[in-house]
């Protein structure tokens, strides 16, 4: 994809809609024909760095360079001189040096904009508190295959109003998809991000909506979407939030209101009992694993988009 060689991918709200689109066709080509991709990153390195937990982002991040003909490092802040105190800005050069493109996951989205902003090759964001844009193309190619269409479609996202629930504005402001987001008060979404999707989807005409009503986000919808009550880094808060949240459970009362074959997503790791009751998560409505599975390849997409004249 022309456009999107060597630029970073951050936030998806800085990429055209036209660029979404050729990223989102460009995962369903590779994902189809993964053969005929085998060698294309031949040569090329990614530094993967993470400095919280992951367990899809990473192994689909690394096996998908492999199955790309290229290699990925993982990399440790408690192993790196950036865990010491070496400035961003040296080790964005540095690692310039030596990779193609660096992958990180981080909670300061200022500190990925910043290693952006020094870096000489891409960098992917692959989970801020603010952002989590590779989960979001995933999730969008998981909705279209499964409902063939995203222009118009009525997704609701019932939870905390997080990095997912930012990138799934974002993607849908993008893509023409109807976002809800029902959060409790007090736990709305970032008002700065919600304006500039609104913004982005003046070009879709995507209606972009906020309440502190699940009942409302659910009724009519195609997707239903939520993520942890207590993200990464919040951890502490979360007993308090387990009663805060609890008339926002996704459990089939909740979701009677939706359309009839609707289709449950979690970007996972999940909380049965919590967020989602397991008769929803483990039910037939539920394609959590497909989603998981297009992490792999949304992401094969995006780095041979950035990373491939
Ligand atoms: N959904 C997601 O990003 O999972 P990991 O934290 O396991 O990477
Ligand atoms: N909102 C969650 C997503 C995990 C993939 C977190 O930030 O922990």
């Amino acid at each position: 994809i022309k456009a999107l060689y060597g630029r970073d991918f951050l936030t998806l709200l800085d990429y055209s809609p036209s660029d979404v689109e050729a990223l989102l066709e460009y995962a369903l080509t590779i994902k189809n024909d993964q053969k005929a991709y085998s060698d294309v990153l031949k040569g090329q390195s990614l530094g993967m760095i993470f400095e919280n937990a992951s367990t899809r982002t990473r192994v689909s991040f690394e096996v998908g360079m492999t199955q790309l003909g290229g290699h990925a490092l993982f990399l440790s802040p408690r192993d790196m001189q950036i865990g010491r105190g070496e400035p961003v800005k040296d080790t964005a050069n540095v690692l310039s040096r030596y990779v193609d493109a660096i992958m990180i996951r981080t909670n300061s989205h200022e500190l990925v904009e910043e290693l952006a902003e020094h870096a000489k090759v891409p960098v992917i964001n692959a989970l801020t508190d603010a952002y989590h844009p590779c989960q979001a193309v995933a999730d969008a190619l998981t909705i279209y295959e499964h409902k063939q269409n995203l222009q118009g479609l009525k997704l609701a996202y019932i939870g905390d109003g997080n990095n997912v629930s930012h990138s799934l504005l974002a993607i849908g402001a993008k893509l023409g998809m109807d976002v809800t987001i029902a959060t409790p008060t007090g736990y709305e979404v970032d008002q700065t991000i919600f304006k500039r999707a609104e913004e982005a989807a003046k070009d879709t005409g995507s209606t972009l909506k906020q309440t502190n009503d699940p009942r409302e986000a659910v009724k009519d919808a195609d997707v239903i979407y939520t993520d942890v009550w207590a993200s990464m880094g919040y951890e502490q808060e979360q007993s308090e939030r387990l009663s805060q949240f609890a008339e926002y459970q996704v459990n089939s009362e909740l979701t009677s209101l939706a359309k009839d074959d609707f289709i449950f997503l979690h970007c996972l790791p999940a909380h049965r009992g919590e967020e989602v009751s397991e008769e929803i998560i483990d039910g037939h409505h539920s394609v959590i694993y497909d989603q998981a599975e297009n992490r792999l390849h949304a992401q094969k997409a995006i780095l041979v988009a950035l990373m491939t004249k």
